[in-house]
């Protein structure tokens, strides 16, 4: 049967336009869906390097200006691959002309813009999807599934870390490329909307909601230069973040985020502990979970480390023979498997925007109580 195109405007060229790039490429060699999508246009700034990125990629037509890309009527999707401060035109915009809409995370760099783009986007009832990928990482997939199966009993403890060390360096600058991760204006946050909001979203989706929370939010290096200017600024962002919190199912949360952990480059590790049994993971072993079984009689208990590569874990089945692994770039390619399969079955594949949101909800109150030092109760 033909396929049904699913016409895709890609927004920004960087680090995760190329991520997403490539999982639309992927995920018709490996799952047989409806739809396929079609590299419709790339849109970036700079018309050489946007030119030289739908060269690479295999995009039919390039954009130097978003809002000419969302006016097109010959495309489907947009794709928000740029800073974060740009989240919020482009997704209104999309939703006003009814295009689908997919963004990186976190949606906005804060809350109230999330609320205005959840707003144009059920307005306009058009579909969409936000790239928390660490939820298509089959192992992470697995750990969701036991749990909501209740082989846990009752949770005891959430706790997960991102630790980074890339900006302990003063000379590191704010603003620019790549490094606007470090300017407040185009970020929100440091850490929090960057890293953490990782480690809240799977938390979310695995042991449920967040009742209240207080934080400690740290600022290294008070000011950098700015890469626009070159002048030296004051740093706004949260270098590093630790969080304690109250999930709404009882248990305890711990989280703790920082780009100044050296010798860390992106160790995201989480670990949940149950009545029945416990998981632990870690992104730097991606395709293994360490599973605590105290059902197992006391001379056989123990941590059993299951490579996550069996027909009968979750995407694995598309993929290769058992015991072969997969990588990073694999949870984008079933990001956009399940974003089309939603498009099939009109079950949305998670997290929506609306979902989404919530995420940065608790982003914000991480920061809000890093600055007063209370505890904040979520909404
Ligand atoms: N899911 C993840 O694990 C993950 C990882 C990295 C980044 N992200 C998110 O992805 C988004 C992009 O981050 P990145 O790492 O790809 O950044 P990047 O700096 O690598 O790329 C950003 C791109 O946006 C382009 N851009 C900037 N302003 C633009 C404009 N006005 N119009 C069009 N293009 C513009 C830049 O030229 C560049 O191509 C951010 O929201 C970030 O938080 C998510």
């Amino acid at each position: 049967m033909a396929k049904k195109p699913l016409n895709i405007g890609m927004v920004g060229y960087g680090f995760m336009g190329r991520a997403h790039s490539n999982a639309y490429r992927r995920v018709g060699n490996f799952f047989d869906l409806d739809y396929e999508p079609v590299l419709t246009a790339a849109c970036g700034r700079n018309k050489k390097a946007v030119k030289a990125f739908a060269d690479t990629w295999g995009y039919e037509s390039t954009e130097t200006d978003w809002r000419e890309l969302v006016k097109r009527d010959d495309i489907d999707a947009i794709d928000i691959c740029v800073p974060n401060d740009l989240h919020v035109d482009i997704a209104i915009a999309a939703a006003k002309a009814g295009k689908m809409v997919l963004c990186e995370k976190p949606i906005a760099r804060d809350a109230r813009e999330g609320a205005r783009m959840v707003k144009a986007i059920e307005k306009a009832g058009v579909a969409n999807m936000v790239w928390y990928n660490y939820r298509w990482v089959p192992a992470v997939t697995l750990i969701k599934q036991i749990v909501a199966e209740g082989r846990l009993g009752k949770i005891f403890h959430y706790r997960a870390n991102f630790l980074q060390d890339w900006t302990i360096s003063p000379d590191v600058p704010q603003g620019g490329a790549g490094t606007w991760r470090l300017d407040v204006e185009a970020a929100g946050s440091g850490v929090t909307g960057d890293l953490i909001a990782h480690c809240v979203d799977t938390a979310l989706w695995i042991n449920g909601g967040i009742r209240d929370l207080t934080a400690m939010t740290e600022t290294f290096v008070k000011k950098r230069k700015h890469a626009d200017t070159g002048k030296m600024r004051a740093v706004g962002i949260d270098d590093a973040a630790a969080v304690m919190a109250h999930f709404k199912n009882g248990s305890l949360g711990l989280f703790e985020s920082t780009r100044y952990a050296r010798g860390h480059k992106a160790l995201y590790t989480l670990e949940i502990n149950g009545e029945h049994g416990s998981f632990m993971w870690d992104l730097h072993d991606l395709n293994r979970v360490e599973w605590f079984d105290h059902s197992v009689e006391g001379r056989l208990r123990g941590w059993t480390s299951i490579l996550v590569t069996d027909g009968e874990h979750p995407y694995l089945g598309k993929w290769w023979v058992p015991g072969l692994t997969l990588g990073y770039e694999h949870s984008f390619v079933h990001a956009v498997a399940d974003f089309l399969k939603g498009l099939q079955t009109g079950k949305p594949a998670s997290p929506t925007f609306r979902e989404a949101l919530e995420t940065t909800k608790v982003c914000d109150a991480i920061l809000k109580s890093g600055e007063t030092g209370r505890w904040v109760t979520l909404k």
